[in-house]
């Protein structure tokens, strides 16, 4: 992870602690470095740690090795209650735009990465199962930064579409709504740890919830329901409704696709959704 605010404010006590001038100067440096990044960071509502998608990496704002915004990747989150089939979807999307010739990413939260990996396992079955909302909140959110940091940000940096199963809507929703959360305290953690590296393109998998409950009560066939889907029918109404309003609130960001119909035809409508908002076919001719 990058810079952090505890890092910098070591940076600051070592600095009024520093015994040569030349020591003096070389923290003076660096505590300098440290402030322009968290000004920017911080100043622009992003996260901590995180590269910007357009940053170099290094804060000092040089252009180095900029990557265009034409050339950049583009960021695809599915999201949706239990059992909207999202996973295949990802993966169907995925193949559709590696046929064109696009670098793909397919990813998922909680993980994307090693380390947002361990973290799932303790949210989802370990010790931090029966967590609060706000607990698992800051979990999830953990994760997040970690799977951003290592994975979505490089990958779209070098150009790559990153298509993630679940990402930050899910907080909203599980955490948010379902959870009881404050709205202001979701809200916070998202502009902390997503900032401005929001998704390009969300599509919401929508479904009645009990349709969802039977069809992830079947894929699992006799293996454990995990603790979101052990909740009753009315968690996962609230479930629903929080994703729409969430597409509601962000038409520029979020498409709802209908998840009761067929599989081909739920993934016609992903890729008549993607090719409309983003033009995949468009960014691989810009790029030849
Ligand atoms: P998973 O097995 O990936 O289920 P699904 O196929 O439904 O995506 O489990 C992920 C669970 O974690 C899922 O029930 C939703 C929940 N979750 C949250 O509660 N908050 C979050 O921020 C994320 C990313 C997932």
């Amino acid at each position: 992870m990058g810079i952090s605010l505890a890092w910098f404010l070591v940076f600051c006590k070592r600095l009024s602690q520093a015994p040569s001038a030349a020591e003096g100067a070389r923290f003076a440096r660096v505590a300098n470095r440290s402030r322009t990044v968290l000004r920017e960071r911080v100043g622009k509502g992003t996260g901590f740690g995180l590269r910007s998608a357009r940053s170099d990496g290094d804060g000092s704002g040089s252009g180095a090795g900029l990557m265009t915004m034409q050339n950049r990747g583009r960021f695809i989150t599915l999201e949706g209650g239990e059992g909207a089939g999202k996973s295949v979807q990802a993966r169907r999307l995925e193949a559709r735009l590696a046929a064109l010739g696009l670098a793909v990413v397919r990813t998922r939260e909680p993980g994307g990465s090693p380390g947002a990996e361990a973290l799932r396992e303790a949210i989802l079955t370990g010790f931090a199962s029966d967590f609060s909302s706000a607990g698992q909140a800051l979990l999830f959110a953990a994760a997040r930064v970690d799977h951003l940091d290592r994975t979505v940000l490089p990958a779209l940096e070098r150009g790559a579409w990153v298509v993630s199963d679940r990402f930050a809507d899910s907080t909203r929703a599980y955490q948010g709504a379902a959870g009881n959360l404050p709205p202001g305290f979701i809200a916070d953690l998202e502009r902390l740890t997503v900032g401005p590296n929001r998704p390009d393109l969300t599509l919401i998998l929508d479904l009645p919830a009990d349709v969802g409950l039977k069809r992830a009560a079947e894929r699992r066939r006799t293996g454990p329901a995990d603790r979101f889907e052990r909740q009753g029918l009315p968690f996962h109404e609230t479930l629903r409704r929080a994703f729409l309003d969430i597409a509601v609130a962000e038409p520029g960001r979020c498409v709802v696709i209908d998840a009761l119909s067929s599989e081909d035809e739920v993934a016609a409508a992903v890729w008549a959704a993607v090719e409309a908002r983003l033009d995949p076919a468009g960014a691989v001719k810009a790029r030849a």
